[in-house]
């Protein structure tokens, strides 16, 4: 009763709220939407050629960019070579990745690298060579890393650095992109909100960078910005977008019922570390020949199977036998962060289980990031360029951000020398009233428990099936408008929500990352991809 005349009144003070909003308009040549990789790439590539604007929803470094742990995996050591890099990438991808794609990244890949170390990068070296580690399924040890394990804050910072000596950059914090601008099927801006204030940004071309969409699920190794916005945004904006049914689950997400989630990098496993269920067997020797180092699907299915038998919530994993001082020197986050939680990895079995980390799919883009509208770029994780197929390779992904980002905002500013600068048009919201019946936080959370219990690590009819009943009775809430970001975070997780699920029904076979009791062997049509369309729905693609 309480609960429904404090809603009521939420929903009168949100509707007069709403309409007494300000809205105002600015130009600029290139909109960039996120501050990871991607979109910090891609603005340093546009700075030379006119005026940019960069968006984040929250402080710049509140990115899954800033926390990247492992590193960044390129061929340049003396052992390794490119097409070993494209072997590996291929062979993790599961059949699915588009071959040219994977090509430009791994042949690219360590001029960028070099391009970054000449702006200031410093990564780890042993004596005056850089030092390379092993992450899961690598022939070779290719993976660089900053301070041990804060890789992502290095190239963070190098980044920003970077971004910082360009005049022609502005960056606007805590905006939150509500919806793309688009006039005769071309994408001409985005409409966002800062504090109070709609702005209409109008631009020649506009860069999709927003991250993934790991806060999706209930467990999971993703900063909270990361809510699926880009693709739910792209989406309602009439966007192609692919393969969604792909999702990584990493296996070694700290476990503890007191401690926030937490990754414990693969690099761990890298450097020797090994899996051990709670009767401190070792258990990843009978599921694959690669034992600890096997691809992270199979990983994360094998822990599930342990927890099951041992009716336990977690496994361990287990440094006990490594140097101490290496691991305090090796792993100074990961080390003080378990301390805080009366962990010493160096003495103690770390409590583990698998999280959502990362998506294959997302907006469909060719080989120079141009998306299925006119005048809409996207790179990183918010887009599918098909280089990780049905299953991404270790530390490919802050690769992929450096080498399609720059590409993408290379490709936008080639088109925007053809478009003249854009006239202002209004723009409306399309959106129903806000619903004044749910409390959008318990939503939110009963969302991300479904996504894990349903369309999580093992999936099925029956289980999506009863997720799609559950996200159904949501829709209004997809429908509505909204001018919070909490209340916008939550309609944009639920439209990505459906595409997922969407995807992962239609696709009735196992492939990569995607695996279904119910059709365990890779079905009939397993070489093709999924697409959604608010046209055309969940289809194969042609
Ligand atoms: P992000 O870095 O996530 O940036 C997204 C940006 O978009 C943010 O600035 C955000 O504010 C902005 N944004 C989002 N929505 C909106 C909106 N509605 N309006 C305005 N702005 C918005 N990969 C590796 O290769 N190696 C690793 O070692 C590694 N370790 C990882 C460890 C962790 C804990 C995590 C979570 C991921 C890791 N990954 C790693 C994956 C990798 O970090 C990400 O895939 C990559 O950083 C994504 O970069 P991005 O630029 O696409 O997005
Ligand atoms: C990790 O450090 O385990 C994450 C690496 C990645 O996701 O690429």
């Amino acid at each position: 009763m309480y609960g429904t005349i404090f809603s009521i009144f939420v929903c009168f003070i949100h509707c007069a709220f709403s309409t007494i909003m300000k809205i105002s308009t600015e130009k600029t040549d290139f909109l960039v939407i996120g501050g990871g990789v991607a979109g910090l790439r891609a603005a340093i590539e546009l700075a030379p050629r006119g005026s940019v604007v960069v968006l984040t929803k929250d402080k710049i470094t509140e990115s899954s960019t800033g926390y990247a742990q492992g590193g960044i995996a390129v061929a340049l050591s003396d052992e390794d070579e490119v097409r070993i890099h494209y072997d590996d990438t291929i062979k993790a991808g599961d059949g699915l990745c588009n071959e040219e794609a994977v090509s430009i990244l791994v042949e690219k890949g360590p001029g960028f690298i070099l391009e970054l170390i000449s702006w200031g990068a410093e990564f780890d070296k042993e004596g005056s060579k850089l030092a390379f580690t092993m992450e899961a399924a690598h022939s070779r040890k290719r993976i660089l890393h900053a301070h041990g394990d804060s890789t992502g804050k290095e190239l963070e910072r190098v980044l920003i650095n970077k971004v910082q000596t360009f005049p022609s950059v502005s960056r606007y914090n805590f905006a939150f992109t509500l919806d793309l601008i688009i006039e005769d099927n071309r994408c001409i801006g985005a409409s966002i909100l800062k504090g109070n204030e709609i702005i209409n940004i109008f631009a020649k071309a506009v860069i999709l960078a927003t991250g993934g969409a790991g806060q999706l699920f209930s467990r999971t190794t993703n900063p909270p910005i990361a809510t699926g916005d880009g693709m739910a945004i792209a989406y309602r904006a009439g966007a192609l977008l692919k393969d969604m049914e792909f999702i990584q689950f990493h296996p070694t997400s700290f476990y503890s019922l007191s401690a926030p989630q937490f990754l414990l990098s693969e690099a761990l496993r890298g450097e020797g570390a090994v899996l051990k269920n709670i009767n401190g067997e070792r258990f990843m020797p009978g599921y694959h020949p690669m034992s600890d180092l096997a691809p992270r699907d199979t990983v994360a299915r094998a822990i599930v199977s342990e927890m099951v038998r041992t009716g336990a919530m977690h496994v361990y994993l287990d440094l006990t036998h490594l140097d101490n001082d290496f691991i305090k020197k090796r792993f100074p986050l990961i080390y003080s962060t378990c301390l805080q939680f009366n962990i010493d990895i160096t003495r103690d079995l770390i409590p583990v289980s698998p999280a959502a980390h990362y998506i294959m799919g997302g907006v469909k883009t060719n080989l120079h990031g141009e998306t299925s509208i006119k005048g809409l770029f996207a790179a990183g994780e918010v887009a599918c360029t098909g280089v990780h197929g049905a299953n991404r390779l270790a530390s490919n992904s802050l690769l992929e951000g450096l080498v399609y980002g720059a590409e993408a905002g290379k490709t936008a500013a080639m088109y925007a020398e053809k478009v003249k600068m854009q006239d202002i048009v209004q723009t409306s919201r399309q959106g129903g009233p806000a619903p004044f019946n749910f409390d959008l936080k318990e939503v939110k959370n009963s969302l991300r428990q479904l996504m894990w219990e349903k369309v999580g690590i093992i999936r099925c009819r029956e289980s999506m099936s009863d997720a799609k009943t559950r996200l159904g009775e949501w829709d209004i809430i997809i429908k509505a408008d909204f001018f919070s970001r909490q209340e916008l975070e939550v309609k944009n997780m639920l439209t990505t929500a459906n595409l997922i699920t969407d995807a992962a029904l239609l696709r009735e076979g196992s492939i990569g990352a995607h695996y279904r009791s119910d059709f365990k062997e890779r079905g009939e049509k397993w070489q093709r991809h999924t697409e959604n369309q608010k046209e055309k729905g969940t289809t194969w693609a042609e």
